[in-house]
């Protein structure tokens, strides 16, 4: 069944104020992803999907003071969480859809997706939103703190051959909706891909042909 929106938020919502005591030990794995997406001292970074926040210290320590962090969520209780964890003062916070952000196009350098995509009810066309308002060369990462098998075993399941995080999959909706895939890793430990935002057309984000 594909995620849909009032669903996607009544689900976060309702874990909202438990979230981070849920998952006390993932910042460290934050820190160290953060690191390999590397956005730009000073420069202009997006955590899509933020929640709680988790990711906002490290991308504000990347950035420095003169950059600038945003953080947007579709779970106004998520934000919250944010907030009342003091994460608000790494960057400013914003309840806003990945399928329309309110940002002009090629205005950040980088974008920070944790445990979101699998929850896009459109992730090609919301993989190209992130396309418009990242600059050429800009980059992407689609991480989360566990590996797909050891995510999916949580719920109970296991990994099948249509996962839309599969790496052949990925490689091709990424380059589909704006962006070259540079790596892929599906630890136990963490789940991360980077991509680079491929160059722009008269349309936007020019899709590569072939395998990328
Ligand atoms: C698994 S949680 C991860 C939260 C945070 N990134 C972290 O790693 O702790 C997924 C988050 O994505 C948000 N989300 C889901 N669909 C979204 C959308 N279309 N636009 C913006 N946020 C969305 C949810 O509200 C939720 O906070």
């Amino acid at each position: 069944m594909k995620p849909d929106r009032a669903r996607v938020r009544a689900f976060f919502a309702a874990r909202a104020a438990h979230w981070d005591r849920r998952f006390p030990d993932d910042g460290p794995r934050y820190t160290a992803a953060v690191a390999e997406l590397a956005p730009p001292e000073g420069g202009a970074v997006l955590d899509a999907g933020c929640g709680t926040g988790r990711a906002l210290p490290a991308l504000r320590s990347a950035v420095g003071p003169r950059g600038t962090v945003l953080g947007i969520d579709l779970t106004p209780e998520m934000l919250e969480q944010a907030s009342r964890a003091g994460r608000h003062g790494s960057g400013h916070l914003a309840v806003a859809d990945v399928a329309r952000l309110p940002l002009r196009s090629a205005s950040l350098d980088a974008v920070f997706a944790a445990g979101l995509i699998s929850h896009l009810p459109d992730p090609g066309a919301n993989l190209r939103e992130l396309a418009r308002v990242v600059r050429p060369g800009g980059r992407l990462a689609l991480f989360h703190p566990v590996g797909r098998a050891a995510l999916a075993a949580r719920k109970g399941r296991t990994i099948t051959a249509d996962d839309l995080r599969a790496e052949p999959n990925l490689r091709e909706l990424l380059a589909r909706s704006g962006w070259r895939m540079l790596c892929y890793e599906d630890r136990d430990d963490r789940f991360l891909t980077l991509a680079a935002r491929l160059p722009t057309g008269p349309e936007g984000p020019r899709p590569a042909r072939g395998g990328g």
